[in-house]
């Protein structure tokens, strides 16, 4: 069965632009709750061991100078099928290519800089979770 929780950030670019509030009420309007949120700056180091399933692709190293070029938001959601529903929600990876109102339509400029995050599994939004909160259980 599908888990409740997954796990979003939201990017330096779009942090940079100014989009935090816009899109955490847009997240909030797709039924989405906030169960934790938190600023931080991700370092070169962490950025890299966030996305360390991608350390073979040719977008790595430019993927982990863009996730530590600034703030991001990072947030644990509560919904429904909370994974998938998210994903579907967010738009597909390229802005370009994102249904229309989606969040990385609306407020991504680029592939890398696609203005969210969204884990792409009930293990990985456990795990990716737990990166930025201690406590897991609160979930
Ligand atoms: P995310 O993990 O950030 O939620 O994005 P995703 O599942 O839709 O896409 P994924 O394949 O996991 O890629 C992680 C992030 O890497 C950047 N990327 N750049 N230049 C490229 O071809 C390329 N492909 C992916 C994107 O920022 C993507 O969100
Ligand atoms: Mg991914």
């Amino acid at each position: 069965m599908s888990g409740n929780i997954t796990f979003t950030m939201i990017k330096p670019g779009a942090v940079a632009d100014g989009h935090i509030g816009a899109i955490m009420a847009k997240i909030a309007e797709g039924g989405f709750k906030f169960k934790a949120v938190k600023m931080f700056r991700l370092s070169k180091e962490q950025a890299e061991s966030f996305y360390a399933v991608h350390s073979a692709r040719p977008f790595f190293n430019s993927l982990v100078a863009s996730m530590s070029s600034g703030p991001i938001i990072a947030a644990v959601l509560e919904n429904e099928n909370a994974v998938l529903a998210y994903r579907d929600f967010i738009g597909a990876t390229n802005p370009a290519d994102a249904k229309e109102g989606s969040i990385r339509k609306l407020y991504g400029t680029s592939i890398e800089s696609n203005a969210v995050h969204g884990s792409d599994s009930d293990e990985n939004a456990r795990i990716e979770a737990n990166f930025f909160f201690s406590s897991m259980e609160q979930f």
